[in-house]
Order: structure tokens, then C-alpha cells, then sequence
């Protein structure tokens, strides 16, 4: 059967970064994220003996090497026989600039396997597969605000709790990141002093974020945030990493003198230098017009759904 899925991408509020069990993406900390609406990977699955091989187009790409290996064995996961499958992914954002695309892509063919194999898998079970791709993927499976712990994720509040919050996202640049999230965490936690000390945090960090959420509590959200994006990057130094560049310092600045008055924004990088900046919809004409200053290419995203299942095959 030929299965096609929508799934959106996410950020997180408090990060993923490092894995208790490597193999099984299993994370040292508890995250949270947003689901980003329209910020998404449309993908279509087909298990044929009309296929000589597997076959992974990407961005109508044919996909080689690591990148097909890593697909490969995320269906041989779930695959019931011998057959060979046909996958067809569209990113409609740049892939690999810190706008997690393995969050969306993970999540999405986890779902279109689930309905191509008929697997009737639980969205619970549906985020541990996608876990399984890659570990921000776990939370693109839901909508709205979003816990991931040990094994799987599951929505804290739907994406209409808090339908004016906005993400900005500024493209600073296209470029595909030179070290992986995974090589990236892997070595913070073998090298990062202060990585310990971001783990003891971060209990309280994940109570009160959750409570921001509930409460709508925009302020405090936006300074927890921040911190943690702060912190997440401070570990990453020290392990030798940056994915930052000059023009993610910019925006820094421009958003702490934006909110020197009162906290109307919060920025956010995930492993690349591509802000992502929360705040409400009625402060996005403000920001924007600022941001625009650094970069003209921004774009904008509201509280999302999870993934969804679509009759409009791509091929
Ligand atoms: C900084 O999910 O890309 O975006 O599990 O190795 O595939 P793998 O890593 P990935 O890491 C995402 C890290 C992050 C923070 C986050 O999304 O929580």
C-alpha cells in the first residue's frame, strides 16, 4: 500500500542534547517542545516488488551513502518481508540549517510506514519509532506543546492552549551543519565541564516551562528559554563546537535591546546558526521589522498539529 504523511518540524524549548543510550536514542534529560505549523516534510512510502531496491529521494534527490543507509535502517525496523520500498520526502525549508528537518523527516516516515505496513501502531508507540530515526523526531508525532521522557513523547497541551504564540525564524544561512547533532552531543557529554551542571538544572527548568505554558506566562517563558539555548551552547563550546556565527551573536543583542523595556521575545538556536525567535503574534510587525535589519529571509510559524495522513501521494 502506497502512504503519505505531512509531519512539522519542532523547537525546543528546553533541548535535547546527549543520549543515555546511543544506539537507542534514548536522552540524558527530558525536553520540551513546540510543534511548528507549516514548517513540515510531506513524505510517500510504497513497499513493490515493482522495486529492484530501496529507492530514498529526497528534495527530488536520489539519496546515496549515509543518508540512504540511515532511511534503510529505520524501515528495516518495522519491515515485514523482503520487499523493497520506494520513499519520496519534500522539506519545504532548508534542510540541515538547524531547522530540525530530522525532526519532521523521521516523523513523518515513521507515520507513512505505520499506515504503508499497516501497522496500527498508537502515537505513543508511532513517537518511540520515530525516536528511533532521530530524537527530536519522538515529539514531531504530536501537536502543540510537547514532553519527550525516556522512551516516548506526548502532548502537554494542544496546539490551540496558546494559539498567538509565534516562531521567527531567521534564516542566517542554507548551509548544511559540518558536525551532526549526534556527533555534536556525543562529544559535549564526553568533553562539556559544565554539562553536569546543566543537568541538575534543569528539573526546575522543565517544571517551570511546563507552568509558563499553562499559565500563558509569556515572560517567563521567553527568559527560560533563552537560558537554556544559552546553556545548551555554552556545553557545546566546550567540547570545541560552534554553530553559531557572527550574525546569531547580531541577533542576540538586537533581541536583549528589544527587551530591555519588557520581555516581548526570546531567542532560541538549535545546532545552527538559525535563530528561532518566540513571541506573540501581536509583537511580530515590531520584530520583524527588526530582524529584517540582519535578514530579509525570515520565516514564521504558529503552534502546529501533529502528524497527519494524506490521500495526495507524491508520486
Ligand atoms: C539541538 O534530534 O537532530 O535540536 O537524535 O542524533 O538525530 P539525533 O539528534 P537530533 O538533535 C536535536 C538537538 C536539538 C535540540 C532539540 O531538538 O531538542
Amino acid at each position: 500500500m502506497k502512504a503519505t504523511v505531512i509531519a512539522n518540524s519542532n523547537i525546543a524549548f528546553i533541548k535535547y542534547w546527549g543520549k543515555k543510550d546511543v544506539e537507542q536514542n534514548i536522552p540524558m534529560n527530558q525536553s520540551i517542545s513546540m510543534t511548528l505549523d507549516g514548517i513540515s516534510t510531506k513524505t510517500t512510502v510504497e513497499f513493490s516488488e515493482r522495486f529492484l531496491h530501496d529507492v530514498f529521494i529526497l528534495n527530488n534527490q536520489i539519496q546515496t551513502g549515509r543518508k540512504l543507509e540511515r532511511v534503510i535502517n529505520f524501515i528495516n525496523l518495522v519491515r515485514k518481508d523482503n520487499t523493497n520500498a520506494k520513499i519520496v520526502s519534500f522539506n519545504n525549508f532548508p534542510t540541515g540549517a538547524g531547522i530540525a528537518s530530522s525532526a519532521s523527516g523521521f516523523a513523518a516516515l515513521a507515520a507513512s510506514l505505520n499506515k504503508a505496513l499497516d501497522l496500527e501502531m498508537s502515537d505513543r508507540n508511532l513517537s518511540s519509532l520515530a525516536r528511533q530515526g532521530s530524537g527530536s523526531a519522538t515529539r514531531s508525532i504530536f501537536g502543540g506543546f510537547v514532553e519527550w521522557q525516556g522512551e516516548t513523547a506526548e502532548q502537554l497541551f494542544p496546539e490551540g492552549h496558546w494559539a498567538e504564540i509565534r516562531d521567527l525564524i531567521v534564516i542566517l544561512s542554507e548551509e548544511e551543519k559540518k558536525i551532526s547533532s549526534r556527533k555534536g552531543m556525543n562529544l559535549t557529554v564526553k568533553k562539556s565541564k559544565h554539562y553536569k551542571t546543566r543537568q541538575k538544572h534543569l528539573p526546575k527548568r522543565i517544571h517551570e516551562v511546563k507552568n509558563a505554558i499553562k499559565k500563558k506566562n509569556f515572560e517567563r517563558l521567553a527568559e527560560i528559554i533563552m537560558k537554556d539555548s544559552d546553556d545548551m551552547h555554552k556545553c557545546i563550546e566546550e567540547a570545541g563546537i560552534n554553530y553559531l556565527n557572527e550574525k546569531s551573536g547580531e541577533v542576540k543583542k538586537l533581541i536583549k535591546e528589544i527587551n530591555k523595556k519588557k520581555i516581548i521575545c526570546g531567542y532560541s538556536f538549535d545546532a545552527g546558526p538559525n535563530p528561532h525567535i518566540i513571541t506573540l503574534e501581536k509583537h511580530v510587525k515590531e520584530i520583524k521589522k527588526e530582524l529584517n535589519k540582519i535578514s530579509s529571509k525570515l520565516l514564521i510559524a504558529r503552534p502546529g498539529a501533529g502528524v497527519k495522513y494524506t490521500e495526495e501521494h507524491l508520486f
